[in-house]
C-alpha cells in the first residue's frame, strides 16, 4: 500500500470512542424501527406500535394538508396508494422477502431536498424505493428527474403502474437489486439505511465508487463507512414515524492514490 493511501485511511479512521457512540445510538434507533421485536416487554412493545401508528397518522395529515392541495397529481397518486394499501400491508409484504418495511415522510425528504439544494436539473436515485412515494414526491416538488429501484415485485409493479397512470414521465421505476445498481446518471443518491447492518452499507459504498464526482449520498441514522471516495459533508435533523434520527450528507470527491 502506498504511504499516501495509509495515511488517507488512518485520518479518515473513527475513534473507538465515536464509534461506541454511533453505534450506541443505532441500537437504540433499531429497537424504536421493531416495536415487535424481542427487545422490548409486552406492554412497551404495544405502546410504542400505538405510538407509531398515531405518528404515521399525523404525518399523513400532514401530507394531506401541506401537499395535496399544490399538485393534484400527488395527491391523486398517494389515495391510490393509501387505497391498494388496503388490500396488502407494505410491512409483512417486505418482511416476507426479507426485507424491512418504512417510509419517508414528506417532510424529511423536504429537509433533505433543502440540505442538498436540490434542483430540477438534479437526478434522484433512491435505493429501495418502496411503494415509490419518495420518487414521487421528489418529483413533484422538487422537478428533478427520479429513478427508483426496488427488488420487492409487488411494490415495484404498484409504483411502476401509478407513474404509467398518472403520467410521471420523469419518474422511472426498476426492479433489480440496488447492491449491483448503475450509479453514473445520479446526482443525489438516497438511502434509507437505518436497518442496514455496517458490512452491508461499506459494500454499497464501495459500489457507489461509480457515481460521478460531485454526487451526493444521503443515508439515514448513520453515515457511510468512511472510505477514500466519499467525504462526509454534515448532518440534518429527521423525523419518521418510529422517532427523530439524523441524515448524513456525504460528496463524491476525486479519489487520488498518490
Ligand atoms: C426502509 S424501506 C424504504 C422505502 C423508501 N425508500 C422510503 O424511504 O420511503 C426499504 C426498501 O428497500 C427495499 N430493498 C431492500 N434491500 C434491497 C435491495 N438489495 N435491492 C432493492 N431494494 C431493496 C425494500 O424492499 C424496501 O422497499
Amino acid at each position: 500500500m502506498s504511504i499516501g493511501k495509509r495515511e488517507a485511511q488512518a485520518q479518515s479512521r473513527p475513534s473507538r470512542a465515536e464509534l461506541a457512540e454511533l453505534s450506541d445510538k443505532r441500537d437504540k434507533e433499531l429497537v424504536a424501527h421493531f416495536p415487535s421485536g424481542e427487545t422490548l416487554p409486552f406492554q412497551g412493545r404495544v405502546l410504542q406500535l400505538y405510538r407509531i401508528k398515531k405518528a404515521n397518522l399525523q404525518f399523513q395529515w400532514e401530507t394531506i394538508r401541506r401537499y395535496y392541495p399544490k399538485r393534484w397529481r400527488f395527491a391523486f397518486s398517494d389515495l391510490v396508494l393509501g387505497f391498494a394499501s388496503l388490500f396488502f400491508n407494505p410491512y409483512r409484504v417486505c418482511r416476507k422477502n426479507g426485507f424491512v418495511y418504512g417510509e419517508t415522510p414528506p417532510l424529511s425528504l423536504g429537509r433533505i431536498a433543502a440540505f442538498c439544494n436540490l434542483t430540477p436539473d438534479d437526478t434522484w436515485l433512491e435505493l429501495g424505493s418502496g411503494r415509490g412515494k419518495g420518487c414521487f414526491w421528489i418529483s413533484h416538488f422538487i422537478g428533478c428527474r427520479t429513478i427508483g429501484i426496488e427488488k420487492v415485485p409487488l411494490f415495484y409493479r404498484l409504483s411502476s403502474v401509478l407513474r404509467w397512470i398518472f403520467r410521471m414521465d420523469r419518474v422511472c421505476f426498476i426492479q433489480a437489486d440496488f447492491n449491483k445498481a448503475q450509479f453514473h446518471e445520479a446526482t443525489c443518491v438516497y438511502l434509507y439505511s437505518t436497518c442496514m447492518s455496517e458490512e452491508d452499507l461499506e459494500i454499497l459504498a464501495h459500489q457507489m465508487k461509480t457515481l460521478p464526482i460531485g454526487a451526493k449520498v444521503v443515508t439515514v441514522s448513520a453515515p457511510l463507512p468512511k472510505t477514500a471516495h466519499f467525504s462526509e459533508r454534515g448532518s440534518f435533523p429527521l423525523s419518521f414515524p418510529w422517532g427523530d434520527t439524523e441524515g448524513y450528507l456525504h460528496l463524491r470527491i476525486p479519489y487520488l492514490d498518490s
